[in-house]
């Protein structure tokens, strides 16, 4: 099937399957029916202005009015301009005087099987208290507080906190090393951390305090560090640096007004792979990023008052940050966090949580439905999933076995599949089914976003014809686009809006067939995407040059059954021997550098790497040749063709 010849690209082609909204579930949907869909989206980009300011006006609270809805000058953006609003209060203060008051906002489960519910106003006066902390650690408007934590009601608290008072959040996710974090630290120039002694995961307890200790040695602008009691391990705690979340707490007041912040304030830092060694700090905003994942959020998943809506990102990644957070708060929906894996204390752990909680929306990754596949059917079967009236995917494309087996094993086939397609930069969803409106084809994420205006098209920026392949761009702004890389406009220029003059480039290949349909093609540039997250091959390739014995290393995505892309590193030695040892060693260094999820899973030692002319490394040959292919590409530019035998003789 797929991946024999072409790749995915080819299994896609061949996809023919429709399947229409289930007619029960369009005629309660927010948008149902197709028509309806294409009206929505025909007016939104007729006059995109008018359509996103009347939805600002109905659906933020304005401590003072915008003036402009877009100020543009390219490629920079202002959404709603000199309007004052708070994204916390959106969140909460908002449905404080309403029958949601007392509805539950988060549902917790910790992996050892605690649980916990905050209503709203339980959520609201902790976001208060810690907000009020947060001050008197003197964290103010425009500072910088780096978070790194596990999945616990208290991360969520901590980023509607600083929120609440214009602090900027800067999340790393908990599976980065020291040097990740102080990287992205000293980046940022953060001004506090917040972590917790320790965080659970497959029974283990993951040491985030002794990894901050170490991260914190190397970021010189962190004053402060609030440690959250989570598994109640030992941790050195620095006197005058380090301070316990709950004694903090105990003396806060929970009264703090939501501060009126300007529209632009910036909202958070996330780091992201790009195709060079630095990670990028994309920057999001106020006023737009909440406006664009509270609509996003209603449409796609076609919230409904008594639901119960589950996504199972790590809010380290955007997907958690607008999915699990911030656009289910904003409507006032009942989101659900949990903290462990996906197979602790064994396999079944997300359907009994599913059956317990009477989970109505799923919403996960390709990756993660791969390895139900692999576990067996036995574990889904056995639960009563019949809440679940909608499920959702994102971070990769799905191939099509594993969307019918989603809809027939997990779905019951009576759920509709929205493919979500979008990125850490576009703050929310771009592509996506609307579940009531728009038929769904296995692999393909469908139709843009009301508001959103894709094209495909060349290397010399005209547009493709229909079926053809290339650049996904976005033709005009939108509310929850990113503002920029955070201190660095020129790179931010030049990676996103100069390839294609007054579009903003994606970075990924797709195609759009007859009937309109988006098909995502993968990466253009070095980014391989491994368990739906993007991993920067340089970054890679750096970790491990910065061993002693190494002198050059190529890294490439190699297809992988269960994570979609699996790292390969191809390496060239400084001095000593190729050996097992050293092999360990290398993966344990890129473990040390980067964090476990970038560790190649083949390290391959080679005399030299194929290189054009030029000196750049031929990656697409060590693609095929980490994948097991004769090479059929063009070698014609390859300076020496010995390096392909000697490689192919390489073992692993
Ligand atoms: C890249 C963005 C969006 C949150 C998680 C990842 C790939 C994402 C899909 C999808 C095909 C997808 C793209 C994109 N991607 N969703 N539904 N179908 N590809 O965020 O780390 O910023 O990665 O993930 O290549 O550009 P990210």
């Amino acid at each position: 099937m797929a991946n024999e010849s072409g790749g995915r690209i080819d299994t896609v082609m061949h996809e023919s399957r429709l399947f229409p909204p289930p007619t029960e579930f369009a005629a309660s949907a927010l948008v149902g029916s197709l028509a309806e869909y294409e009206a929505l989206w025909r007016r939104s980009t007729d006059d995109a202005e008018t359509f996103w300011g009347e939805l600002a006006k109905n659906e933020l609270h304005w401590f003072e009015p915008f003036g402009e809805v877009l100020r543009w000058n390219e490629p920079f953006a202002e959404w709603f301009v000199g309007g004052k609003t708070n994204l916390s209060y959106n969140c909460l203060d908002v449905h404080l005087d309403t029958p949601r008051r007392d509805k539950t906002a988060i549902i917790w489960e910790g992996e050892p099987g605690d649980q916990r519910r905050l209503s709203y106003a339980e959520l609201h006066e902790e976001v208060c208290k810690f907000a009020n902390v947060l001050r008197s650690l003197g964290v103010g408007t425009g500072d910088v507080v780096s978070i790194y934590m596990p999945m616990v009601p208290e991360l969520a608290i901590a980023m509607l906190a600083c929120a609440r008072i214009g602090a900027v959040h800067s999340i790393i996710f908990g599976g980065f090393s020291a040097t990740a974090i102080a990287d992205r630290n000293n980046d940022a120039k953060a001004k506090l951390q917040i972590t917790a002694d320790a965080g659970w995961r497959r029974g283990k307890q993951l040491p985030l305090k002794e990894t901050v200790d170490a991260a914190l040695e190397e970021s010189p602008t962190v004053e402060k560090c609030v440690v959250l009691r989570r598994v109640g391990c030992d941790v050195t705690m620095r006197e005058g640096r380090d301070f316990w979340w709950d004694e903090l707490m105990a003396e806060a007041s929970d009264d703090c007004p939501a501060e009126a912040l300007d529209s632009e304030t910036p909202l958070f830092i996330l780091y992201t792979s790009g195709s060079t060694g630095k990670p990028k700090g994309i920057k999001h905003t106020t006023a737009g990023y909440n406006l664009y994942t509270k609509m996003t959020a209603r449409w796609v998943f076609d919230l409904k008052e008594d639901d119960v809506y589950w996504c199972t990102a790590d809010i380290g990644w955007i997907t958690g940050h607008s999915y699990v957070v911030y656009g289910m708060l904003a409507n006032g929906a009942t989101t659900l966090m949990y903290e462990g894996a996906p197979n602790a204390p064994d396999e079944g752990r997300f359907w009994e949580i599913i059956e317990r909680y009477g989970v109505t929306i799923f919403y996960t990754a390709p990756t993660a439905i791969r390895a139900f596949m692999k576990w067996g059917d036995d574990w889904v079967t056995k639960r009563d999933l019949s809440s679940l009236r909608l499920l959702g995917t994102v971070g990769e494309g799905i191939n099509p076995e594993a969307w019918i087996w989603y809809h027939k094993t997990v779905g019951g086939e009576r759920c509709p599949i929205v493919d979500t397609w979008w990125q850490t930069e576009t703050g929310g969803i771009m592509m996506s089914p609307l579940p009531g409106a728009i038929p769904t084809k296995p692999g393909s994420c469908t139709k843009p976003m009301p508001g959103i205006v894709p094209q495909i098209v060349s290397e010399d920026g005209t547009p493709v014809d229909t079926g053809f392949g290339g650049m996904l761009v976005i033709a005009k702004p939108w509310p929850g686009m990113l503002r920029g890389i955070w201190g660095d406009n020129d790179r931010y220029r030049k990676q996103y809006w100069e390839e294609v003059p007054g579009k903003y480039l994606t970075g990924d290949n797709a195609r759009c067939d007859a009937d309109g349909y988006y098909w995502i093609m993968g990466r253009i540039d070095d980014v391989i995407n491994v368990s739906g997250h993007r991993l920067s091959t340089i970054e890679v390739e750096s970790a491990l040059v910065s061993h002693p014995a190494v002198a050059e290393a190529a890294a490439i995505g190699r297809h992988d059954e269960l994570k979609g892309q699996a790292v390969a590193a191809f390496v060239t030695l400084r001095s000593g021997e190729a050996s097992e040892e050293l092999r360990q060693e290398l993966k344990h260094h890129v473990r040390e550098e980067i964090g476990a999820m970038a560790v190649p899973d083949d390290v391959r030692f080679t005399n030299s790497l194929p290189k054009t002319r030029s000196g750049k490394i031929m990656r697409r040959l060590l693609r095929d040749i980490a994948e097991g292919k004769e090479s059929v590409g063009d070698t014609t530019t390859l300076e020496d063709y010995s390096v392909l035998a000697s490689l192919r003789s390489s073992d692993e």
